[in-house]
């Protein structure tokens, strides 16, 4: 049988990504153009450069995609493209060049929620490598990324309940403000992962926040903590222990993620778990996950953590072959889950 494959683009945020998937996990080839360096020296997303910034890349990351793919678009079954969440103005490029491609082709067009193909992320392999296994419902997604700290449900596929969510902070974010706190270069994540290698995590004793809800996130307390303790070390003119402080929030962070998934999968009965977004390239919180639990745990490869397009198509050949069609109209603000 002809394999379906699937031409994805994501412009959600400042990476201008496209990729080629066959049959929905099988993927040929991911393009990731990131801005990064670009948005460093203002510390975080500048949404003006971000899509003006996709506007020059969009065309060459589509071009490659299909060399390195060695396809052409005849070759392609559908397009997807991410829909939303995330900044308008970068959203909208990427929209318009999948709507483009979708009328110059006659494919038909999938719009695809950012946060489902993070979960869908886990299940990607590299073309030509053995097969993983097929997920194993029901099963406990912790998605963690820049805008988003959720636990979720997943009863099959795309059938979520919302279990919990973050209160205010997202993780990402909550690591890109500590980040900045610390006089780390953005992102935060990365930067205080490495700074974290050389110190204690045990050194400062962080608050994990007590919730109603046992399942939801609250960060921002565990941000002022860290805010108090900088502002006090400063006033006593003392030399920032930044590995040190690096070390304890990021522990903070990641016994909390683990602890509340672990809680969650066992009350729930589920089979397996995903953890997804990117903060799952954090190195402590894999390792916790490969190693602590007796539970499958299904993470993405490191370069499928962060925003790609990948994902993208790989959760649109799902909602394609399902028949559930999830809407082509930009959405900056989606509600979620989306069964
Ligand atoms: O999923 P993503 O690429 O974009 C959103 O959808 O938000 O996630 C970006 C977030 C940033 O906050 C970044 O600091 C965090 O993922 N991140 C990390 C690591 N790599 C990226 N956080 C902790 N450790 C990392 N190694
Ligand atoms: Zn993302």
């Amino acid at each position: 049988m002809k394999p379906a494959r699937i031409l994805a683009i994501e412009t959600s945020c400042d990476e201008t990504a496209c990729a080629v998937i066959e049959n929905g996990r099988s993927l040929l080839t991911s393009t990731v153009a990131s801005q990064m360096e670009m948005h460093a020296r203002y510390g975080g997303v500048y949404p003006e450069v971000a899509s003006r910034q996709h506007v020059l890349s969009i065309i060459p990351v589509v071009e490659q995609t299909l060399v390195q793919s060695n396809v052409t678009l005849k070759d392609i079954d559908a397009i997807a493209v991410t829909r939303g969440p995330g900044l308008a103005g970068s959203l909208v490029v990427g929209m318009n060049m999948a709507k483009g491609l979708a009328l110059g082709t006659g494919l038909p067009l999938l719009g695809v929620n950012h946060l489902e193909g993070h979960i869908y992320s886990s299940w990607i392999y590299n073309a030509g490598e053995s097969v993983p296994t097929e997920p194993q419902f029901p099963l406990m997604a912790l998605l963690v990324s820049g805008g988003h700290t959720e636990l979720n449900l997943m009863t099959d596929h795309l059938t979520y309940r919302r279990l919990g969510s973050t209160l205010d902070d997202a993780a990402g974010e909550a690591f890109d403000k500590v980040g900045r706190l610390l006089g780390l270069p953005f992102p935060g994540g990365p930067s205080i992962q490495k700074a974290a290698e050389g110190g204690d995590p045990n050194r400062f004793k962080f608050p994990r926040a007590r919730l109603d809800n046992p399942f939801d996130f609250s960060f921002s307390g565990l941000k002022t903590a860290v805010l108090y303790e900088v502002n006090d070390l400063k006033k006593k003119s003392k030399t920032l222990p930044v590995e040190d402080l690096a070390a304890s929030f990021q522990s903070t962070v990641v016994s909390t993620l683990f602890d509340k998934t672990m809680h969650a999968a066992r009350e729930h009965g589920a089979k397996e778990i995903i953890v997804a977004g990117g903060v799952s390239a954090n190195k402590p919180l894999r390792t916790v996950f490969q190693t602590q639990t007796e539970f499958k745990v299904n993470i993405p490869a490191f370069s499928l953590c962060t925003d790609n397009a990948a994902m993208i198509a790989a959760a649109g050949y799902y909602r394609h072959a399902l028949g559930h069609e999830s809407g082509l109209e930009m959405d900056v603000k989606p509600t979620w889950p989306l069964s």
